[in-house]
């Protein structure tokens, strides 16, 4: 595995693939990997000819007093991981050169980045896109791999890759679970023993849901009742919201039908996490 941190590097090789007419496939990342991560790596090995990973943790995806320094950090760990994985470049930028002085460029995708976690977390997707596309332009890859735990994350970039009529296809891969159901992040580290068993209520109350449509429930507002409640059983979850939406645009429905989101963030303790689980009428699944 070539680790590559200079910008102009990474265009380089990209052109060099593109020359070869080697399908590049992108896993962007902020490191700290997990199965989750691995999971995406996994699949751009087996659709792409070349697989480039990131690690750049990015500051102008944090808010103030979000938790930018403290985000956990173990590149050597991570470096050793996707060697085993077999990963062809690992690209990890310095924030000097992906920002330098004088930086004034951002991406916005507009009525998408202001819900559901856009109202907590002002300015958030605004740094993912603009990171997005920034990496997307060194790496030029053909398919780039999200995670659909962050769903509403996917959504953006689909939506900016189409309004700016970027050649990359976005691949949504499923959401992957700890064997209680906990989704897997890298944030999961900062959950003390009696926050992370707390943190399960998260899948409980996405699996009740699931159960409640399952059962012909399609009043969405019982729906979010229903899983608000649950949340609010546990003593160390603060709801952040719950709330059910149209799977492509993210508006509110008032019935569950066709392909819906049901979406959550919670705090438990200071740690916010998301979950989500896909709702189509007849089929439903965790994504
Ligand atoms: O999902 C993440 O880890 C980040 O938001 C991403 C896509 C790597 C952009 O910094």
């Amino acid at each position: 595995m070539r680790v590559v941190t200079g910008i102009p590097e990474m265009k380089a090789l990209a052109g060099e693939w593109k020359a070869a007419g080697r399908t590049i496939g992108f896993v962007p990342t902020m490191g700290y990997l997990h199965e989750g991560h691995l999971s995406l790596v996994r699949a751009s090995k087996e659709r792409c000819e070349a697989t480039v990973v990131s690690i750049f943790v990015n500051p102008a995806q944090f808010g103030p007093s979000e938790d930018f320094q403290r985000y956990p950090r173990d590149l050597a760990k991570d470096s050793a991981t996707l060697e085993r994985e077999g990963v062809d470049v690992l690209f990890v930028p310095a924030a000097e050169a992906v920002y330098p002085p004088g930086y004034k460029t951002y991406v916005e995708v507009r009525d998408l980045q202001d819900r559901l976690c856009g109202r907590t977390r002002p300015g958030h997707f605004r740094g993912v896109a603009t990171i997005v596309l920034k990496l997307f332009n060194i790496v030029r890859p053909d398919v780039a791999f999200f995670g659909a735990k962050d769903a509403q994350q996917t959504v953006t970039i689909e939506k900016m890759a189409r309004d700016l009529d970027l050649d990359v296809e976005i691949a949504v891969c499923p959401v992957v679970r700890e064997p209680d159901g906990l989704a897997m992040s890298s944030r999961n580290v900062y959950l003390s023993p009696d926050e992370r068993a707390a943190a399960r209520v998260l899948s409980k109350s996405l699996a009740e849901a699931e159960r409640l449509i399952r059962e012909g429930e399609r009043d969405a507002s019982r729906v979010a009742a229903r899983v608000k409640d649950i949340i609010a059983g546990e003593p160390l979850a603060r709801l952040d919201y719950a709330e059910i939406v149209e799977a492509g645009t993210l508006e509110p429905v008032a019935e569950v039908r066709g392909d819906t989101l049901i979406l959550l963030a919670v705090y438990i303790g200071r740690t916010r996490l998301i979950d989500n689980l896909r709702a189509r009428v007849e089929e439903i699944s965790s994504c």
